[in-house]
């Protein structure tokens, strides 16, 4: 796992191999929307992983049942996990699960289906002070979306060095507008694919992420 300074110098790709095999199994159109979902969540979790590696870490006086230890602890403990609707949904809950207490705040926005311009429906954010912002959206195709999400977590109030965004495949073109945009937010993915088509899918992308979770 790294930075590619060469093109995106924010930009981080898990090369794990469990990450890489489970986005294979993803990827597979024949794939049953059970497996879809339960590979996106095992995926979140595994991401959370890397994506949180730079949280600072501090120290605790604590007593272990042998002796008084100064122990690691996390010196910004507050967390809120915001999802872009709807598929984002599917990939926070791996992230819930391995950041259990965390909030969770809500970004509904879809892509006009002429214009492709994200459209927002809903924003339920938790308090900005003190807290980490992981955003995730397995798809980061035109970036407009992704773009927007973190706008709008800016405008609340939130730290840009305590925001990090986190998808499943990006589109070299969407990166390119999400970097213009905010060059300093840190971005986690699993896969830097080729291109996009005609439609902005991501190619070879997965589909749509949203219609192969809930079915629609
Ligand atoms: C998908 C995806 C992203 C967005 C990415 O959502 O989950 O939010 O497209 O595309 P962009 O980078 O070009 O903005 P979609 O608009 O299909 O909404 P849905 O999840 O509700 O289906
Ligand atoms: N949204 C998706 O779900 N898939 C794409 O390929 C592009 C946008």
């Amino acid at each position: 796992m790294g930075p590619m300074p060469e093109r995106f110098p924010n930009l981080h790709v898990v090369d794990h191999p469990l990450v890489q095999h489970k986005l294979t199994g993803m990827r597979r159109k024949e794939s049953s929307r059970a497996e879809f979902r339960r590979l996106l969540r095992e995926i979140g979790m595994l991401m959370t992983y890397e994506a949180t590696r730079n949280w600072p870490l501090g120290s605790i006086t604590i007593q272990t049942p042998v002796a008084e230890m100064q122990a690691p602890c996390l010196v910004q403990e507050e967390v809120a996990i915001i999802p872009v609707l709807r598929a984002g949904l599917g990939m926070a809950e791996g992230v819930m699960e391995i950041l259990p207490t965390a909030r969770m705040g809500h970004i509904g926005v879809y892509r006009d289906p002429k214009t492709k311009a994200p459209v927002e429906y809903l924003v339920k954010l938790p308090p900005a002070r003190g807290q980490h912002f992981l955003l995730v959206d397995p798809m980061l195709a035109t970036g407009g979306s992704a773009a927007h999400a973190v706008d709008i977590v800016l405008g609340h109030g939130a730290e840009p060095k305590s925001i990090v965004f986190m998808a499943l495949v990006a589109a070299p073109e969407g990166l390119a507008v999400f970097f213009e945009r905010h060059p300093n937010i840190p971005v986690f993915v699993a896969s830097l694919d080729l291109h996009l088509d005609e439609r902005a899918y991501i190619v070879p992308g997965l589909g749509d992420a949203g219609d192969r979770i809930y079915g629609t």
